[in-house]
């Protein structure tokens, strides 16, 4: 199989690292690809996710069998549509479907059609300011404000007064977030524990990864803003059997049928962002791709042919047997991120230690590059995952931690309480599940 994947962040290197090692053996090439997913995946020569015409041309020439989108972006732009046109196979969803994830004011409505369970809401356009601040004033708090379309991950606020839900609306209204920020979504704050479930869809049927849990705020204690998100881990014990056939029979099903009613069936990775209230789960986000960082770490404990996986979903016939276990072990992931991440950060530091560091845990490519004389450079906000598997959550933890000790940037900063919360909570012992 020869397999083309778009994208230059962990997750890519991840997917990158996965299909590559995957039991059919597949040649992968990768664009833009980042120096971490290079040494798994060729070069196409095209740096551009959505230079359709040129991508077509390379798919075409060197006769590729499927073409994996990571990111959301060119989702939303349709080079999932516009490479299907040319009878090109991808593993990502239609421009249609991928409105899951770009315009929040349609998932709210589509959870609403469709009956899933999702936190209260009201939206508000730019003309509407005046309304959506007296709005806020009557709401409990603390409330949840959010632009409608893509930010990153940074265009969610959760505001604790009304001066600060004002002034978030005043900010996405002024154009903070460009035009994503035009209509805002206002709802209830939810409160809870979060997870994320992936589901790999052929427009009907789909298999689930396994769930992990996202650690979205920028500090320790899941505080500070929110970010694309600072690590994760897999599984998350929280979603046991029977919360899971909640979702499926709740969330993913209707969500899939749901797709097909509006003509947009659902072929790709459907990410279900819930929030697990009193027992029951609600969806906060849908995104319309794997997560990023939680792919890291959901692959790492994933056993089957994950590259006949994507494939047999993007061709419309899923085949289970691709998947032997979503979760085998356990797997932890910490995002090093540049100080100053998620607002500005400076680029350009001397990466060093990666190597003894892959004693421990694996080591994805986020944001690096190459500088004039071929040495590794921090070029993004997040840099470095470091993604380790073991036996225990507790084991994977600490392998985690005894890698990043080996790892050096000026101006690095990571969270050192990933996955500790649920070390607490379910009293995972070492060895333990
Ligand atoms: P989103 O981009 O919609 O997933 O929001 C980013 C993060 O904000 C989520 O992962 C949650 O941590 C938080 N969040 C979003 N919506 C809510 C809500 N209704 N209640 C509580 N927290 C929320
Ligand atoms: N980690 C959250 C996301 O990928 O949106």
């Amino acid at each position: 199989m020869r397999i083309v994947v778009l994208g230059s962040g962990g997750r890519e290197h991840a997917l990158v690292r996965a299909l590559a090692e995957s039991e059919s053996k597949p040649t992968v090439w990768a664009l833009p690809g980042n120096p971490g997913i290079f040494h798994y995946a060729k070069p196409t020569g095209i740096s551009d996710m959505q230079d359709v015409e040129s991508l077509t041309t390379f798919c075409q020439e060197q006769e590729i069998d499927l073409v994996v989108i990571g990111p959301e972006a060119p989702l939303a732009a349709g080079v999932a549509d516009a490479l299907r046109l040319e009878g090109i196979t991808v593993f990502g969803p239609s421009q249609a479907a991928a409105r899951l994830e770009s315009s929040k004011w349609y998932a709210k409505r589509f959870m609403q059609r469709y009956g899933i369970p999702t936190a209260q809401w009201t939206s508000f356009t730019e003309d509407e300011a005046d309304e959506a601040c007296e709005y806020v004033a009557s709401c409990s708090l603390p409330i949840v404000i959010k632009a409608d379309g893509l930010a990153a991950g940074k265009g969610v606020i959760i505001a604790s007064t009304v001066e600060e839900a004002t002034a978030a609306i005043d900010r996405m209204f002024s154009g903070a977030f460009g035009s994503a920020g035009k209509r805002v979504i206002i709802e209830e704050f939810l409160c809870g524990e979060e997870a994320s479930v992936f589901a790999i869809c052929d427009g009907t049927d789909y298999v689930l990864l396994a769930p992990a849990q996202d650690h979205k705020r920028l500090y320790d204690g899941d505080r500070g803003p929110n970010t694309g998100g600072m690590g994760a881990y897999a599984p998350a014990p929280l979603i046991n059997d029977q919360l899971r056939q909640q979702i499926e029979s709740a969330i993913i099903k209707p969500t899939l049928q749901g797709m097909i009613s509006e003509n947009a069936p659902f072929v790709g990775c459907l990410y279900v962002g819930l929030m697990i209230v009193d027992n029951a789960p609600y969806v906060v986000e849908y995104n319309a791709r794997f997560g990023d960082p939680e792919t890291q770490s959901v692959l790492e404990v994933f056993r089957g042919d994950f590259a006949r996986l994507l494939y047999s979903a993007a061709r419309g016939r899923l085949d289970r047997s691709a998947l032997r276990t979503a979760a085998e072990g356990w797997s932890c992931t910490v995002v090093l991120a540049s100080k100053g991440y998620p607002g500005s950060y400076q680029t350009g530091f001397l990466i060093t230690g990666i190597e003894e560091a892959q004693r421990f845990a694996r080591v994805y490519h986020a944001g690096t590059a190459l500088d004039s004389q071929g040495r590794l450079i921090t070029a993004g906000g997040r840099v470095l995952n470091v993604t380790s598997h073991a036996d225990s959550l507790a084991a994977a933890i600490d392998h985690c931690y005894r890698a990043i000790e080996c790892i050096h940037f000026e101006n690095m900063y990571y969270r050192s309480d990933i996955g500790a919360r649920a070390l607490r909570k379910h009293h995972l012992l070492e060895g333990g599940s």
